[in-house]
C-alpha cells in the first residue's frame, strides 16, 4: 500500500487519536523507505493493525443498552417476577456490576470534542433521585436553572473535560419522562468547537436559547428561560422515550395474556386486494416455531389449501412473565371475490389450533358495503366494554377504520395483548386497517410494535417506515392513510402523486391528528395535505387524538365552503371519553363529548350514508352525501 493510501485511510477515522498516530508515522515512514523497503512493508502492516484494531476498539465501545441488556437478563433468571417488580431506585445500584455501573455512567450518550469543554447537563428538578453518576462523577451542581414553555424547571450541572471523549450517563433507574439534555462550550472562548462520533448517531446540534426544542417527539416544547452564561452554546437535543432505557425501578412489567402453545390475539388486514387477496396475522409462544392456516371456501366441502405463517421474533425484556413470543403473518392470494371463507390456524408440531373462523373477500363489482370508524382504543377496560357492546348491539361491517391511539403504550407489549385479545372476537374475522397514533409510537421510539402487528399495503410514501402511510381500494372507494408521526414532506409529496391517479368515487383520508376542527392546532398538516384533500376533492377526513366527537362542516380554504362543497372532517372516539369544552372548536356542523361512539358509513354507489352511534347503539349525529 502507497504511503498516501495509508494517511488517506487515517485521517478517515473520526477520532483525535489519529492525526498523532499519521504524523508520527509518515515520519518513520520517511525514513524506513529510505533505508531499507522490507522495514518499510513491515511497518506499514504494523501500522496499519494498529489502526484497524483501535477502530475496532472505538467502534465497539461499550453502551448503556447493552450494559442494561446484560442486567436486565442476569437479574430475570435469579429474580422471581414480584423481586423484580419491587426493585427501587436505591436497590438498583446494588444490583449492578462495577463494570456496568462504569457502563451505565459514561456509555448512554457519548461525543468527541476537538478542544477542551465545559459540559453542562439540564436534569429536571421533579425527578426524585439525580442520576447517580453526575456527583460520582464530579460534576457541580450551579445555581443556575433552565426551564421550558410548560414550567419546567432543569438544575444545571457543569463539568469540564479535555478534548476527546465525553461520556455522559444514564437518566435514571426510574421512570421519570423528562430526559437531562446537554449544552456545551468551549473552555477558551477563542476555540471554535466542533463536536462529532455521537452515540446515538442521530444526534442533532441546536443553540441554546429561548425558543429551541429539546425533545424530538414534542417540538412544540421550547425552552423558555435560559441563564445568559448558557446562552449561544451548542445544545444537544434528544428524545423523551430515552428515559426509560435503564428504568429497573418500575420498569418490569407484566401481561395478562402471556403467549401460549395456542394461536392468540388473531386479526385480519390487508396488505393487497381486498377482493381476492386476506392476511391473518397471529401470537403464540417462543417454543412454537411452524403455524400454518388452513383455508376454503365456507361449507364447500373442497380440500383445504395451506398458507404458512412468517414467523417474527417479539422481545420485550421487562415484560417479565412473557418476555418473548413468536408472531406469524401469512398473506393469502388467490381468492374469488364477495366469497366467504372457513379458516383454521394449526401449529402441527404441538397439534393445537384455533376455533374455525371466517373472513368474507371484496365484491368484484361496486355493490353496497359497510365499514366501522372506532378511533383512540387506548383504554383497555373501555375498549374491551366497546368490542362487547358492539356485539350485543348486533354492529356488522365488511371492514374498520381505526384512526390511532389504538393503546396507550406503544412500544409496550402488553398494551397490544390486552387489544388484540379483548378485540379478537371481532378482528379474527373483520380486517382492521389503521393509522398511527401518537400513542402508538410514543416518546420518539418509533412505531416498531405497531409496524410489525399490523401488515398493510407495501405502497406508501417512501423515506418513512413501510406500512405507516398507504392506500387501499374497496368497492367504489378508494382510503388514503397517513402518519402524523412520521416526516409530513414525503407523504405530501406522496399524497400529491396517488390523490390524482384516482379513479375512485369516493376518496376518504384518514390521520390521527384533526386539521381544521380546533383553532391553530395543526397549521401544517391544515396547509400541506388540508390543501390537497380539497384540491383532488377527497370527501371525507377521518381522525381521533382529542377525545370527543366532532364533524365540520364541508371545507374550503380552511372554512365552511359557501357552496356545500369540499371535505367534511371528523374527529371520534370509541372509549370513554372527556367533554369537549376544553377546546375552543372551529367550523363545527355537531359536536358532543362522553365518547364510546362507532361511526357507520354505508356507501351505495353514488351514496355516503353516514350514522354515528354509541355502542349502545344511540343515533348521536348523522348525514348523507350525493355525487
Ligand atoms: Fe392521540
Ligand atoms: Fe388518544
Amino acid at each position: 500500500m502507497p504511503l498516501p493510501s495509508l494517511l488517506l485511510l487515517a485521517t478517515c477515522y473520526d477520532l483525535g487519536v489519529w492525526s498523532s498516530i499519521v504524523i508520527m508515522s509518515q515520519t518513520t515512514f520517511d525514513f524506513a523507505a529510505k533505508a531499507h523497503p522490507v522495514c518499510y512493508k513491515a511497518l506499514l502492516i504494523i501500522v496499519l493493525c494498529i489502526l484497524l484494531g483501535l477502530n475496532a476498539n472505538a467502534q465497539s465501545a461499550p453502551t448503556a443498552a447493552e450494559a442494561m441488556e446484560q442486567i436486565v437478563t442476569r437479574l430475570s433468571a435469579v429474580m422471581t417476577s414480584d423481586e423484580l417488580s419491587a426493585i427501587t431506585v436505591a436497590s438498583a445500584g446494588k444490583l449492578i456490576t462495577h463494570e456496568e455501573k462504569l457502563q451505565l455512567s459514561t456509555g448512554h450518550w457519548f461525543f468527541e470534542t476537538n478542544v477542551p469543554v465545559v459540559v453542562s447537563v439540564m436534569r429536571s428538578t421533579r425527578q426524585t433521585t439525580a442520576p447517580f453518576w453526575l456527583a460520582e462523577r464530579e460534576f457541580e451542581k450551579t445555581d443556575l436553572t433552565v426551564s421550558n414553555t410548560e414550567g419546567w424547571k432543569y438544575e444545571v450541572w457543569q463539568k469540564s473535560f479535555p478534548a476527546g471523549t465525553v461520556g455522559l450517563g444514564i437518566n435514571g433507574f426510574d421512570n421519570h419522562l423528562p430526559h437531562y439534555f446537554v449544552a456545551v462550550r468551549p473552555q477558551n472562548p477563542a476555540d471554535n468547537l466542533t463536536l462529532r462520533g455521537f452515540h446515538p448517531s442521530n444526534q442533532v446540534v441546536h443553540t441554546m436559547q429561548a425558543g429551541s426544542l429539546t425533545y424530538h417527539d414534542w417540538t412544540e416544547l421550547v425552552l423558555e428561560n435560559v441563564p445568559e452564561s448558557l446562552q449561544g452554546q451548542k445544545l444537544l437535543t434528544t428524545i423523551r422515550g430515552r428515559s426509560r432505557e435503564a428504568s429497573l425501578a418500575s420498569g418490569f412489567r407484566s401481561t395478562p395474556f402471556p403467549s401460549t402453545l395456542e394461536p392468540t390475539s388473531v386479526h385480519l388486514t390487508w396488505s393487497d386486494d381486498p377482493k381476492t387477496t386476506q392476511n391473518i396475522q397471529w401470537r403464540a409462544s417462543a417454543q412454537v416455531e411452524q403455524g400454518i392456516v388452513q383455508f376454503r371456501k365456507s361449507e364447500s366441502n373442497k380440500p383445504f389449501r395451506n398458507s404458512a405463517g412468517k414467523l417474527t421474533v417479539m422481545s420485550d425484556r421487562m415484560l417479565v412473565n412473557d418476555p418473548k413470543c413468536h408472531w406469524f403473518n401469512t398473506r393469502i392470494t388467490g381468492l374469488a371475490p364477495d366469497t366467504v371463507y372457513e379458516y383454521q390456524i394449526v401449529h402441527p408440531r404441538h397439534d393445537r389450533r384455533s376455533a374455525w373462523l371466517t373472513f368474507r373477500t371484496a365484491p368484484a363489482d361496486d355493490r353496497r358495503f359497510r365499514f366501522l370508524h372506532i378511533s383512540d382504543t387506548q383504554d383497555p377496560k373501555g375498549t374491551r366494554e366497546a368490542f362487547e357492546q358492539m356485539t350485543k348491539t348486533g354492529f356488522e361491517a365488511d371492514f374498520i377504520l381505526n384512526s390511532g391511539d389504538l393503546v396507550d403504550v406503544g412500544n409496550e407489549r402488553q398494551d397490544w395483548d390486552m387489544l388484540l385479545n379483548y378485540g379478537e372476537t371481532w378482528l379474527s374475522r373483520i380486517p382492521m386497517m389503521p393509522c398511527i397514533g401518537n400513542h402508538d409510537a410514543r416518546l420518539g421510539l418509533g412505531a416498531e410494535l405497531y409496524l410489525t402487528l399490523f401488515d398493510l399495503p407495501d405502497n406508501g410514501a417512501e423515506e418513512i417506515p413501510q406500512d405507516a402511510s398507504y392506500t387501499f381500494r374497496y368497492g367504489n372507494t378508494e382510503f388514503f392513510v397517513l402518519d402524523v408521526m412520521s416526516d409530513l414532506e414525503p407523504q405530501t409529496r406522496w399524497l400529491a402523486e396517488v390523490l390524482p391517479k384516482s379513479s375512485a368515487t369516493w376518496k376518504i383520508a384518514m390521520l390521527h391528528f384533526p386539521p381544521f376542527l380546533i383553532e391553530g392546532y395543526v397549521p401544517r398538516i391544515e396547509r400541506d395535505w388540508g390543501s390537497l384533500f380539497q384540491e383532488h376533492e377527497v370527501d371525507l377526513v377521518l381522525t381521533g387524538h382529542v377525545h370527543y366527537y366532532a364533524r365540520s362542516y364541508p371545507i374550503r380554504d380552511g372554512k365552511p365552503s359557501a357552496d356545500g362543497r369540499g371535505p367534511i372532517y371528523v374527529t371520534s372516539v370509541t372509549i370513554p371519553s372527556r367533554e369537549f369544552e376544553r377546546v375552543p372548536p372551529r367550523n363545527i356542523a355537531k359536536i358532543f363529548g362522553g365518547g364510546r361512539i362507532v361511526n357507520v358509513i354505508d356507501i351505495d354507489k353514488n351514496q355516503l350514508r353516514w350514522e354515528a352511534r354509541t355502542t349502545a347503539g344511540e343515533l348521536k349525529d348523522e348525514f348523507t352525501l350525493l355525487k
